[in-house]
């Protein structure tokens, strides 16, 4: 079973994630901080599943309670994360205040279509990236800003009072940074 992983695994994923391992067995907490610190190393900001499978191996913890802490809280992601994350408030306040109109032109500014829009409810989370890795878009429920209402935010910085322009020219920017 070991071969198998480390043929999905690069070797220096490998021995990064053994220097990791050694290095925190003992602490209490070890298995956040191993996950925070592989995913940190990841270029795209994720846990693959062959890191998670290699990491169980290794700690000799089973996969199913390192999958259940890494889809517990929500700043593991599963799935390869975009350069530059818009996270768009689902909230009720944000809902009234027009946040369904700004995730919609988001999602279609960034090629990222609005199929599945309707079935989706202000509950559900979602979470896109666009097929260059250039964006991830996201939801949330709140971020307990209501005031500012809608609420974005842009690579970690919140902004208040958006409207489709001022997230367009969000964007916009981003881009210009990343060419
Ligand atoms: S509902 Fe959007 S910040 Fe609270």
């Amino acid at each position: 079973m070991h071969a198998a992983l480390d043929e999905r695994l690069q070797a220096g994923e490998q021995a990064f994630i053994d220097q990791v391992i050694a290095g925190r067995t003992a602490q209490p907490g070890a298995l956040l901080s191993i996950l925070e610190a592989v995913q940190n190393h990841n270029p795209h900001n994720y846990l693959p599943m062959e890191s998670l499978r290699y990491i169980a191996a290794k700690a000799d913890v089973p996969l199913s309670q390192i999958y259940s802490v890494a889809t517990f809280y929500s700043f593991f992601n599963l799935h390869p994360q975009g350069d530059n994350t818009i996270c768009i408030c689902r909230g009720t306040a944000c809902h009234t205040r027009g946040s369904r109109n700004l995730l919609q032109s988001l999602r279609l500014d960034l090629g990222l279509g609005t199929e599945d829009a309707e079935d989706t409810n202000e509950a559900d989370k979602l979470l896109l990236t666009t097929s260059d890795n250039k964006f991830t878009v996201r939801t949330v429920a709140c971020f307990g800003q209501c005031a500012l209402a809608p609420v974005v935010e842009v690579n970690h910085r919140i902004c208040g009072h958006v409207n489709e322009r001022t997230l367009q020219r969000e964007i916009r920017n981003l881009e210009r940074e990343s060419e």
